[in-house]
Order: C-alpha cells, then structure tokens, then sequence
C-alpha cells in the first residue's frame, strides 16, 4: 500500500474526521432513520422485546415476557412454544417465498449451487428423519463438524426441528478438539465429511476423526457427508452416508412444537481456564434476538439484498448471521467455502460481483490482510451493488476503518462495526446505519433493548472517557443460559463480580462524551486472534503435553496483521536446548491438540517464568517483555531477576 501514494493522502485526510455522517440516499430508503427505537426500548425494554418477538411465529403464546425470580438463571418468553426451523422455513415457504434462494453457494473450485428455501426445508425434513430414525429425539445433543457447504445449514435446522441441541465445531479445530467437545456434550451423534479442502488440497476429515472417538461410548452414530470422494472408513452400525440415509428418510418431518426455554445449541468457546466453556443457547429469545438486528443492524431488504458474512459457520457470527437471523428474515446469502486468496487474491470482490453482493459482515483482520494485498485486487471487480458494510470480531483500527469505507465501499456504504460475543449472541453495540453517525474505532452505542455501562472495579459507574470494564446492565433475550453442565462457573464467570443484573463482560471499554463506547479488548486470559477466541490457558496446556517441556506460559503480543498473536515463553525439561527444529515440533504439536490457529507464532525459550509468591505466572509482565516495552512493577515477583534474565536474552537475540 506504501507505494500507493494517492491513495495513502487520501487516508490521512478520512482519518483527519472524527465523524461520518450517513450517506443521504442510504438514509432515505432506511429501515430505521431515527433514534425513536431506542427511545421506545429505553421506557420499557421488556416490552420492547416482546413486540419483536410477535414478529415470529408462534404455536402457543408466552405467558411472561421475562422471568427473574433465578437471576441470573432468566428465562424468557416462558411458557410460549415455538420451532425455529418453522420459523426460518416453512413459515416462508407458506407465504409463497419457496423460489427465493436462501444460498449462493461457492465452492472452492468455483462450483456454484443456489439453495432456494423449498429445498432447504425438503433437505432438513429428510435429515430430521434420518436423525430420528437413528433415536435422536429432544435434549440429544448432535455435533457438527463439516466445511462450509450447504448441509451444514440443513444439519443445523434439522437439530432444531426434532429439538436435538446442536454442538457445532470449526471446521479449522483439530480432531483432538472435536474429541473433547464431544466428551463434554455427551453427544450420541456426529455429523461430518468424508474429506474438506483448502487452497486445492484435500484432507481426509472422517478418518482423522475415527482415530480419537473409539471410547466416546455415548457417541452411537456418525452420518458422514460425501463432499471430496477421499478415502473414508465406515463403521457398521456407528457409520453412516448422508446421501443415503436422507434418501432412505421420510419427506415429511413437522416442526416439534418446542418450550421457548428448549437448548437450541451449544457452542464452545475459551474462558480463562484450559476447559472450553460450553455456552448454551435457547429458542424463542434467540431468535428474537438475531432476527431483530439482523433486520435493523444490517437495513435489510429482504426481497432485493444478498447478504453475504465471510464467517465461518463454526462461530457463533455464522450461527446467528449466516443461519438463524439471515433464515428468519427470509433473505438471499452468499456462502463460500473457500479461503480468501484462492484461487485468487481477489476473489472476494469477485463473489462481490458475481453474486451482486449489497451487504457485506467481515473481520478487521481480513479487512487488514486485503489492505496489504493491494487495492488492484478489490478494485478490479465491481462493487457497485455493496450498500452497507460490517465488521465483528475486533476493535477495528481507523485506518483500516478508513481502507474499508473508501476502496470498497467508495464513500458510499455505511460501516457498521459491532460489538458483540459469543455469549451475547446478537448484536449488542453499534450504530444503526440509517440512524446514527458513524465514529471509526468506536463501535457505536447500545442497541434499542440493551443497557451498557463502564464501571471501576468495584462495578461503579465511570465518568465519560474514562477507561473500565464494559457491563450490561439488564437481561436480553440472545443472552445465554448458562454453561454446559457447569452452573458454577456460569455464576462465578459472568455474574458474581457486579451481581446481577450486571453482567460482567470481560472487556475493557471507555464511553465517550457522544455515548458512543470504545472497546479496547479483554481483561481475562484470553487472546484475540484474528477475532478467534484463544484461552492462553488451554494453549500453555497443550504445550506443557509435549513431552520435552516443562512449563509454559502464554501471552498475547499486538500483531499488526491479527490483532494479537500467540507468543509462547517455554521452559524445557532438565538440561534440554530449544532450537528451531523443536519451536516447529511444539507449533505442530499444539495443531495437533486444538488446531491451526492455536500454533504460537514466537516461542521463547526461558530458563524460569516470572511467578508471584504465591506461584501465578505473571502474565503482564511477559507482555511487556515481548512488546519491548518499559518492565511494569515487579516488586511482587518471587525472584524479580527471572524477567531481567528474559529480557536480557531476548536484547541478545534481537541482535
Ligand atoms: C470478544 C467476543 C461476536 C462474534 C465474534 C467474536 C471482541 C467482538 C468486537 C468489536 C471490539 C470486539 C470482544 C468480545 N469483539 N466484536 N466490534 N469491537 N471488540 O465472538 O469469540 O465470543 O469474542 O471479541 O473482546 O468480548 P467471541
């Protein structure tokens, strides 16, 4: 981009302007152009909420709109009973919406499948039966594990139509990972692929994940997608072809009527011990919650837009964006399976293109990499259909903000930048484009329904621009319910800090004097990769498991490229040396045990870790080491010359 200095002026002129107001033509069509909404909520939030979620369909009404009597155990829209996948299917199939496409589907190779909603919901009736004809009934828990490709949506809405709790795994997560997520969940069912590709390489999935579920005894059935034609071994009994079990299935499968409190899924994510949490979500708040902002946050016209996120399904950006509200709401996505410099660097743009993308969810990471690879790649396609544009995951920095708003959208679409989490699992912070100016770098102000705050460590309320933890200050429907079989940690990880309502974040954020709040990132141990979840605790134990080491400890350094990254300080077992060849042998080895993403980008070998008296690695003062910045405080440390010991060797080697 440096040798692009036209382009390079015209960045430092945006990023000379705090505001941006909203495009004058986007705000004539909008949905919602003023700020009456949150004004509604503001007076009765519950109320509010409740309007929304007359807009699905409902086969019995909800008695109470929110109980909590059990806070933070809430629950909403009690007593009513609703189906999601009626709802994301059938309900606008009957309203004559069957021809609409719900996917354009990309594959890798560049094949291309439209998936209308009437095939979808002949798709997810068949595997509602296959699964059923396997035993698999309400409250059995299914994991998921596939690329992205079509039958992941239909795997997903047919768990939800027999009322079977979903467990999706990323595709990019290790067979190990599946493992234990599948231990966790008690799963009596997994679906998965014969094979999955990257970049014109194929991988053998299936047979990976034979090698570690031989002792799940709970796991009674494995139905195995046929996407690359790779070998596959199949068990007799446990194993079985998709194709042939949804061709054998009944075509008819009606929606279970289901409580409004029934498990719709379970998705793991890092918290700051090594364990992943498994958060639990339900049916009739969540999909209110993911069909209101994603109609609002992203202007949807359902009837003219293609929406497309670049996620992957196995977060939670794709269960609530690319399935839940993008379903609910009737509207047309793009999917692809593919990465996001092959075959080209510039395919993005050219799905853009092809598909005539209006709105577009990415990363700031992407966002970043796409700016390094140079504006000819975007430049060359046309984006002239682009209308709005998103971004999740991370604090987006303004210039990248800047790149965004200028080469791609061309000073025309809005940005909405969201704050949200897993456990939030709808949008919770952002500016509704057609209503609120945007600010690059701050994700904008609490949606309509949601109550944010900055408070001190003792959970009072800060002044204005004033940096403290991000707290949400009353329930909301998408909220989750709890972790997986582990009510303890669900009290002590996100409600005993601030009692509640208060929910504890685990964000440092400051709220500007306009309103608008600013999430710096987070307080606990866990990292930030390239949006991804990291729990610096579950990478230090997978390095420990590597036969050669003896202590580890993991931090997160600021990345240029993905915000963070992984940097490893290891401590090798008796009179061991570290050297390259070893550096790659742990890198592997962490692939191995949680995946890809997880693999440290430095190690750094220690002869000790700075540790309190009491034992506790001192995190913060790694960081500082690993940044090159001035030590913190180290009066606390058991033998304050481990870090001088650290740094000294690390001058050396950056000599
Ligand atoms: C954490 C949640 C929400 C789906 C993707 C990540 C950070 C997320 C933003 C944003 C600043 C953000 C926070 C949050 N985060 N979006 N727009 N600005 N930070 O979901 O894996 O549950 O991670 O991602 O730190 O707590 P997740």
């Amino acid at each position: 981009m440096a040798d692009d200095p036209v382009l390079e002026h015209e960045l430092e002129a945006l990023l000379e302007r705090e505001w941006f107001d909203v495009p004058e033509e986007f705000r004539e069509r909008a949905l919602i152009s003023d700020l009456s909404e949150h004004e509604r909520a503001a007076h009765d939030p519950v109320g509010w909420w409740e309007e929304q979620a007359s807009a699905l369909d409902w086969f019995e009404p909800w008695q109470h709109a929110l109980e909590d009597e059990d806070a933070p155990f809430y629950r909403w829209f009690a007593g009513g009973r609703l189906n999601v996948s009626h709802n994301c299917l059938d309900r606008h199939v009957q309203a004559g919406l069957g021809e609409r496409v719900a996917f354009h589907w990309h594959g890798e190779e560049g094949e291309q499948r439209r998936i209308t909603y009437a095939q979808l919901l002949a798709d997810v009736q068949r595997c509602a039966n296959a699964l059923k004809a396997r035993g698999i009934g309400p409250g059995d828990v299914v994991g998921i594990y596939l690329p992205m490709i079509p039958e992941v949506v239909v795997a997903m809405l047919a768990c939800a139509r027999i009322g079977a709790p979903h467990n999706v795994v990323f595709g990019g997560f290790s067979a190990e990972s599946v493992h234990e997520r599948m231990a966790f969940s008690n799963a009596s069912c997994l679906i998965t692929s014969d094979g999955g590709r990257r970049k014109g390489r194929t991988v053998a999935v299936k047979a990976e994940v034979d090698r570690t579920m031989d002792d799940l005894t709970h796991l009674e059935t494995i139905l195995v997608v046929r996407h690359t034609g790779v070998d596959c071994p199949m068990r007799d009994g446990r194993d079985l072809w998709w194709d042939e079990a949804l061709a054998a299935a009944d075509p008819e499968c009606p929606a279970e009527s289901l409580d409004s409190e029934h498990p719709l899924f379970i998705l793991y994510s890092s918290g700051s011990t090594a364990k992943p949490k498994g958060i639990q979500h339900t049916t009739g708040g969540y999909l209110t919650g993911v069909t209101w902002t994603f109609r609002n946050v992203f202007d949807l016209r359902a009837d003219e837009d293609v929406f497309w996120c670049t996620a992957d399904v196995g977060w939670i950006t794709g269960h609530s964006y690319i399935v839940y509200g993008a379903l609910a709401n009737a509207a047309t996505s793009v999917m692809f399976e593919g990465a996001p410099d092959y075959p080209h660097k510039g395919i993005w743009w050219e799905l853009c293109e092809r598909y005539g993308v209006t709105i577009l969810y990415t990363a700031p990471t992407a966002i970043r990499t796409c700016m390094k690879w140079g504006v000819e790649h975007v430049r060359g396609f046309d984006r002239s259909a682009l209308r709005l544009l998103g971004t999740v995951g991370e604090p987006i920095n303004p210039k990248a903000w800047a790149w965004y708003w200028h080469v791609v959208g061309e000073g025309r679409c809005p940005v909405v930048d969201t704050w949200w989490q897993t456990e939030t699992a709808q949008i919770m912070i952002t500016t509704l484009p057609g209503a609120q100016r945007m600010k690059p770098g701050a994700a904008g102000t609490p949606l309509p329904g949601i109550a944010a705050k900055v408070v001190d460590g003792e959970g009072r309320e800060v002044q204005r621009d004033v940096q403290g933890l991000l707290t949400l200050r009353q329930p909301w429907p998408g909220m989750l319910r709890g972790l997986y079989r582990e009510p303890d940690r669900y009290l002590s990880g996100y409600w005993e800090r601030f009692g509640a309502p208060n929910y504890f974040v685990g964000d440092a954020a400051r709220e500007d004097r306009d309103g608008y709040f600013w999430v710096i990132g987070r307080v606990d141990d866990v990292i930030n990769v390239s949006g991804h979840r990291m729990s610096t605790a579950e990478v230090e134990s997978a390095i420990v498991s590597h036969p050669k080491v003896a202590e580890a400890a993991v931090i997160g350094q600021s990345d240029e490229d993905t915000g963070q990254a992984i940097c490893a300080f290891v401590t090798l077992r008796g009179e061991l040396d570290g050297d390259d060849s070893l550096t790659d042998e742990i890198r592997e080895h962490v692939g191995q045990r949680i995946g890809k993403l997880a693999r440290p980008r430095r190690v750094i070998w220690t002869g000790d870790l700075p540790k309190t008296r009491s034992g506790k690695i001192m995190r913060r003062l790694l960081k500082d080491i690993a940044e090159g910045r001035q030590l913190g405080d180290v009066t606390t440390l058991r033998d304050p010359g481990v870090v001088h010991e650290i740094a000294a060797s690390m001058g050396d080697e950056d000599e």
